[in-house]
């Protein structure tokens, strides 16, 4: 395969001069700071808010380099990933020219970034057994096909993708494949991260919403080709990660070891939850999941959904999906809303199927 970054990026990208920050024309320590019309006084917070944050956010990458054993040139960070899906969109997808192809069920941000953008979206749905049909997908593609965006583990579904197709589409697609890792912590499978060598065309998304507990933060992360990280670095605002959420995410990048205590007990809890869910009657399926959630087949999801919602226990209704229904997705909580989740069930069990 002939993958050429400068045919897949758009022309007008390729060419843009990006917005150049007070902080990118200068290196080197500066002692008197008059050039963003900045508040010299200070801020009503802390004092140094009164400063625009590093653009690149350096110590951030510096310090996931050697976390995700992956150069600090091959990172770029955005306000969650959800910002990063929007980026690629910008930076490779000509509106009302180009094409992208989902898996659904998958990850609707796709989808809806695509209709933004004026993108058409081509569909190879996951099959049966919630695997890419890799046949549907070489069909679908065509010379503006941009991007193949592919869920490992997939959101709703839960299960990873079988890692030889996911190659198979790396190998023989020349546009990019974006594989997005939001839950890959919760897996056993091997992230994609470590085969950026082997691939120019793949970018990989994580987070630190889900297994690092941070969520509100919102921090995402694009592990990809220093080419991919250029062109995203020339679309995205400025300073599109806080300073506050710097500070914060430098800390919680130094507690690694209490994130992997916290991503054990999820594990546990989340088998444990399992194991009770499919042992309730009229539950049919209770599906394999490498994540913090378990999606769960069961007739009449959504009256189960209406019923939860009026105990107050929100949980996701996803029967209206493709191959998906009367499903529920739902997250593994704390022992506690488990145990409110599982009585409510069994009570809407009960009262209905008698
Ligand atoms: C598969 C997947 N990708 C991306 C995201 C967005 O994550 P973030 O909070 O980093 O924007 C989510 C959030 O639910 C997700 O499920």
């Amino acid at each position: 395969m002939a993958f050429d970054i400068k045919k897949v990026v758009r022309p007008n990208i390729a060419v843009l001069k990006p917005y150049s920050s007070a902080k990118d024309e200068y290196s080197g320590e500066a002692k008197v700071l008059l050039d963003a019309n900045e508040n010299a006084l200070g801020s009503p917070l802390i004092k140094w808010y009164n400063r625009y944050p590093d653009p690149y956010q350096l110590e951030i990458k510096t310090k996931l380099a050697a976390i995700k054993q992956v150069p600090a040139s091959q990172i770029f960070l955005g306000n969650g990933s959800d910002e990063i899906i929007a980026l690629l969109f910008t930076a490779f997808c000509v509106p009302g020219k180009d094409n992208i192809i989902i898996c659904p069920p998958t990850y609707p941000m796709y989808e809806v970034n695509a209709n933004i953008n004026d993108i058409q979206i081509k569909s190879a749905p996951l099959l049966p057994d919630y695997q890419l049909n890799i046949a549907h997908i070489e069909q679908l593609v065509d010379a503006n096909t941009k991007i193949i965006w592919i869920c490992s583990p997939n959101n709703p579904t839960g299960n990873s993708l079988d890692r030889v197709d996911i190659e198979t589409i790396l190998n023989h697609f020349e546009g990019l494949v974006v594989v997005d890792e939001a839950y890959i912590n919760f897996s056993k499978q091997k992230s994609f991260s470590q085969s950026l060598q082997d691939y120019p065309n793949l970018v990989v998304l994580q987070t630190l919403s889900k297994a690092w507990g941070l969520a509100g933060l919102r921090l995402g992360m694009c592990f990809a080709s220093e080419e991919i990280v250029g062109y995203l670095n020339k679309v995205k605002a400025p300073y599109n990660i806080n300073l506050p959420a710097q500070e914060l995410t430098l800390k919680a990048l130094d507690q690694v070891s209490q994130v992997n205590d916290m991503i054990k007990e999820l594990v546990e809890m989340r088998i444990a939850l399992a194991g009770v869910l499919q042992n309730m009657p009229m539950v049919e399926k209770v599906y394999p999941s490498d994540t913090n959630f378990l999606l769960v087949k069961i007739p009449k999801a959504t009256e189960l959904y209406l019923f939860l919602l009026t105990k107050g226990i929100i949980v996701r209704n996803r029967s209206t999906l493709e191959n998906c229904a009367d499903t529920l997705r739902i997250t593994v909580g704390t022992e506690e809303e488990n145990t409110q989740l599982v009585d409510a069930m069994a009570e809407w069990i009960d009262m209905t199927f008698e």
